[in-house]
């Protein structure tokens, strides 16, 4: 593997939005279509984006704020600040250097990262190029379990022995969502990318006539609350949840031993008109009442947004969409540079709320219109 190719970051380019603008300019309309889109009418995708914007700060003043930091604790260690990368696959479709970019700024910026199941780039390149040392972001391996048990298992063990610190086990996919831009487009993975992880998959046992590709296919296969009983038998790792919505979901995964749960709809990518996941969030941080950190993804673009999060009782969040913006323009440094605008947006929005760390984030800091 070669060292990634070193990036600028374009003119003008200030913001996760900004970010988002150039990329389309940089993408072809196929990987346009796979990364922008969502499922149905994309209700949920502008919903996840508009419940940040719903919500305001309502500041304290002078506070005192010297000696502050973003620091966080999340499954036994201490993060640099609260950002992780979400699990995105194919990456290499944004940049050739694909996830490994994305680990390599990861790591530089103190950031946790979700290696999807579906990366391009094979997770023991990842370990070995981007390392998994303790000073780092913590990488997680997110999976999808596979029709084939056997080779779920040879994956599980992979990851730990790669030295992957937790397992996230994507909940709320059974299948794609309707993803109609992708089918508008004609959505095709480019020659040369694949889901290399999964390489040497046996293939899915073939249906008899009259069966449902989905019900008697691929949902035959889906994971059930007793698979995270089997799951936890193959492992010593960690296991997240990802893809919470239901408060019922987050108690069972809590009492089941689930060591956290991702309050997430995929980025509106799976069931179109979920509610947003900034007005799911407090009511699942209630549900767990503090037994296993929650964590939030879906429309986060900017440091308030990471702030309200953290108030509303979050461990930390996950950007999707805006890494993998900053990738297509800039490869490894457009991944670093999301990461420290969201960074500094974030110390800066604690500073103007009057907080010195993200403990001091409670409810209280976000406005009750009465
Ligand atoms: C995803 N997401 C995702 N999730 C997952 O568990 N495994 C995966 O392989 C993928 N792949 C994927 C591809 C693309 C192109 C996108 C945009 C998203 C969902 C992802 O982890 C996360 O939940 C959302 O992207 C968060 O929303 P934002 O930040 O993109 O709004
Ligand atoms: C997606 C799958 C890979 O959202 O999770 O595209």
């Amino acid at each position: 593997m070669t060292a990634p190719v070193v990036g600028q970051i374009p003119p003008g380019v200030v913001t996760l939005e900004d970010h988002a603008r150039h990329a389309q300019t940089v993408l072809d309309a196929n990987a346009w279509a796979y990364f922008s889109g969502g499922a149905g009418d994309e209700i949920t995708v502008r919903a996840n984006r508009s419940a940040w914007d719903s919500l305001q700060l309502l500041p304290r003043v002078l506070q005192p704020l010297a000696g502050g930091h973003t620091r966080v604790e999340l499954l036994g260690r201490t993060l640099a600040h609260p950002i992780l990368l979400a699990p995105v696959a194919y990456q290499r479709m944004a940049h050739p250097d694909g996830e490994l970019a994305s680990a390599y700024a990861a790591a530089a910026l103190g950031a946790g990262m979700v290696l999807s199941t579906q990366s391009s780039v094979a997770m023991e390149t990842i370990a070995t190029c981007a390392g998994t040392d303790c000073a780092n972001g913590p990488f997680y391996f997110q999976l999808y379990l596979q029709h084939d048990r056997g080779f779920t298992r040879e994956l599980v063990q992979r990851a730990e022995h790669a030295g992957f610190e937790a397992l996230v086990l994507t909940v709320d996919a059974p299948t794609n969502g309707a993803r109609d831009r992708e089918r508008r487009a004609g959505f095709r993975l480019p020659p040369g990318i694949s889901a290399v992880n999964l390489a040497g998959l046996p293939p899915a046992p073939a249906l008899q006539p009259g069966q449902s590709a989905l019900f008697d296919g691929l949902l035959k296969h889906a994971p059930t609350w007793d698979d995270i009983a089997w799951l936890q038998t193959q492992t010593r790792l960690p296991i997240l949840l990802k893809g919470v919505l239901h408060p019922d979901d987050a108690r069972q995964a809590a009492r089941l031993g689930a060591a956290g749960v991702i309050v997430s709809n995929h980025g509106g990518r799976t069931l179109d008109t979920t509610p947003a996941t900034a007005h799911m969030l407090p009511r699942i941080v209630e549900a767990v009442d503090g037994q296993i950190p929650v964590l939030v993804d879906g429309g986060i673009r900017r440091g308030t947004d990471v702030l309200k999060a953290i108030a509303l009782g979050a461990s930390a969040v996950l950007v999707g969409r805006p890494y993998v913006y900053g990738l297509a323009n800039a490869g490894a440094v457009g991944v670093a540079h999301v990461l420290r605008l969201l960074r500094d947006e974030l110390e800066i929005a604690m500073a103007l709320c009057g907080c010195a760390t993200l403990a001091q984030a409670s409810p209280a800091l976000i406005f009750k219109p009465t």
